[in-house]
C-alpha cells in the first residue's frame, strides 16, 4: 500500500475538499425523521438553497447524485416522444442528451467544438426553424466540467425569447453552482439541476432541482412515469413526502454547515475567490505553455470557468503517469480528461474549499512531476501564479 503524508488535496472537479467543520456536522448522530429538530433543519436548508440559486422556485432534494437530478428534471417536465434541443458543451450536455432518449425523449443535438460556449444565435435559429413548437425544452449545462467552458445563461434566455418560443429553460449548475455567478430569476431559468459535491463542498450523495411555477404547472399533465423524484408528490403537508421517504438526515447536517460556510464568506466573496484561483492556475498553465504542450482547452478569456481548468496536451504526456506521480508522491489527485479529451487533457479543480495555498502546492507539484517525468515545459508557473495572486 502507498503511504501518502500529509493532507490530500483533492484537486479534482469534484467530489472537492471537505471542510472539516461540515465532517463534524454529519458525524452525529441522526435525528427522528419526523421530530421538530430535523423538519426545522429541513425547512431551513430548502429555504437557504434558494438564496444560493437566488431564485423563489420551489426546491427539491434527492439523495442521488446529479444524475438523479437531471432525471428528475427531465421526467416532471417531459412526456415520451417530446423533443429536447441540446447544445453541445461536452462530456455532460453529451451525457444528458443520452439520458434524455434512454427516457423515450427525443434529443435535437447541436453540435459544438469543446472548446467554446454555447452559440446564443445557434440556439435562437434552431427554435426559430421549429415553427410548430415541438422542442419542449432546451437543456443547457452552465459549465460543462471536461472542457471548463462556462456558457452564457441570460444570452441563451434572450435568444429564447428572441425566437419567442415557449420551450422550457433547464440549465445544469452542478459545476457552476458557488463558483460563478447564477441567477435563476433575473436569468429567466425555468429548472436549476444542481449536485452538492463540488461547489457546496459537500460529501457526494445529495442533488436538487429548482422548478418554477411555469415548470410546475406543464409538469402536472406530462406522462413520464415517475414517483421518486415526483415533484407534484414532494414539499406537501407531510414532510415525510419532502424526501418520498426517510430524509438523509446526516447529509442534511452537512449541507446546513456548508450553507453557513457560504453565507459567511458570501457568494459574492465565492465567486471572487474561485476567479482569483482560476486566474493563479490559468497563468501557471500559460507559461508551462510558453516552452511545452500545454494549452488551455477553453478558447474564450470570458469562457473560461472559474472552478476547472480542462489543460489539453500532446502525446507526449502520459496523463496516467502524471495523475499517479501526483497522487502518490504529493497526495495531490488531479482530474483525468474526459470523453474525446480523454488522454488528451487533464484537469485541476479548483473548487469548493480551496483557497491559495492549495492551488500554489498543487502547482508546484505539478511542476515537481513534470520534472520528474522530463516533460518539457515553460519553467516558473508558480510564480506566475504569486504574481496573478499578488495582483488580484
Ligand atoms: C456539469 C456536470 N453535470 C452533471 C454531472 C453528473 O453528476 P454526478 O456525477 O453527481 O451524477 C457532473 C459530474 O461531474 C457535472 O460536472
Amino acid at each position: 500500500m502507498t503511504f501518502r503524508a500529509g493532507w490530500n488535496f483533492l484537486m479534482t472537479p469534484g467530489p472537492t475538499n471537505i471542510p472539516d467543520r461540515v465532517l463534524r456536522a454529519m458525524a452525529q448522530p441522526a435525528l427522528e425523521y419526523a421530530g421538530p429538530d430535523f423538519m426545522e433543519l429541513s425547512i431551513g436548508v430548502h429555504e437557504d438553497l434558494k438564496k444560493i440559486f437566488q431564485t423563489k422556485a420551489e426546491v427539491f432534494i434527492y439523495a442521488a447524485n446529479g444524475h438523479g437530478a437531471w432525471e428528475a428534471a427531465l421526467s416532471n417536465t417531459l412526456s415520451p416522444g417530446d423533443l429536447v434541443l441540446v447544445p453541445e458543451t461536452g462530456q455532460f450536455s453529451n451525457s444528458w442528451s443520452l439520458m434524455a432518449e434512454s427516457l423515450g425523449l427525443k434529443s435535437q443535438y447541436m453540435p459544438g467544438d469543446w472548446r467554446s460556449g454555447v452559440d446564443p444565435s445557434a440556439v435562437e435559429r434552431s427554435l426559430l426553424d421549429d415553427k410548430d413548437h415541438k422542442i419542449k425544452a432546451v437543456l443547457m449545462v452552465h459549465t460543462d466540467t471536461a472542457t471548463s467552458v462556462t456558457s452564457n445563461v441570460p444570452a441563451v434566455r434572450k435568444a429564447i425569447d428572441s425566437a419567442n418560443h415557449p420551450a422550457l429553460f433547464m440549465v445544469d449548475t452542478i459545476a457552476s453552482l458557488v463558483t460563478t455567478e447564477f441567477r435563476m430569476d433575473d436569468w429567466g431559468v425555468d429548472v436549476t439541476i444542481a449536485a452538492c459535491q463540488k461547489g457546496l463542498m459537500m460529501a457526494p450523495g445529495l442533488s436538487f432541482t429548482a422548478a418554477n411555477d411555469k415548470a410546475r404547472e406543464i409538469g402536472k399533465s406530462t406522462i413520464i412515469p415517475r414517483n421518486y423524484w415526483n415533484w407534484q408528490t414532494r414539499r406537501g403537508a407531510i414532510h415525510y413526502s419532502w424526501y418520498c421517504g426517510t430524509g438523509p438526515i446526516n447529509s442534511i447536517l452537512g449541507l446546513r454547515e456548508a450553507l453557513d460556510m457560504i453565507f459567511e464568506e458570501t457568494l459574492e466573496g465565492a465567486y471572487a475567490r474561485h476567479q482569483r484561483l482560476a486566474d493563479a492556475v490559468r497563468a501557471a498553465v500559460g507559461v508551462w505553455g510558453s516552452d511545452g504542450p500545454f494549452e488551455l482547452n477553453s478558447l474564450k478569456e470570458e469562457e473560461r470557468a472559474n472552478g476547472v481548468t480542462t489543460i489539453l496536451i500532446d502525446d507526449s504526456i502520459n496523463v496516467d503517469d502524471l495523475q499517479v506521480l501526483c497522487r502518490d508522491k504529493f497526495n495531490v489527485s488531479l482530474g483525468h480528461g474526459l470523453g474525446k479529451l480523454n488522454g488528451k487533457s487533464f484537469r485541476i479543480g479548483h473548487m469548493g474549499h480551496a483557497n491559495e495555498p492549495m492551488v500554489l502546492g498543487a502547482l508546484g507539484s505539478i511542476e515537481v512531476a513534470f520534472n520528474r517525468l522530463g516533460y518539457q515545459h515553460g519553467k516558473g508557473g508558480v510564480p506566475a501564479a504569486i504574481e496573478s495572486l499578488s495582483k488580484a
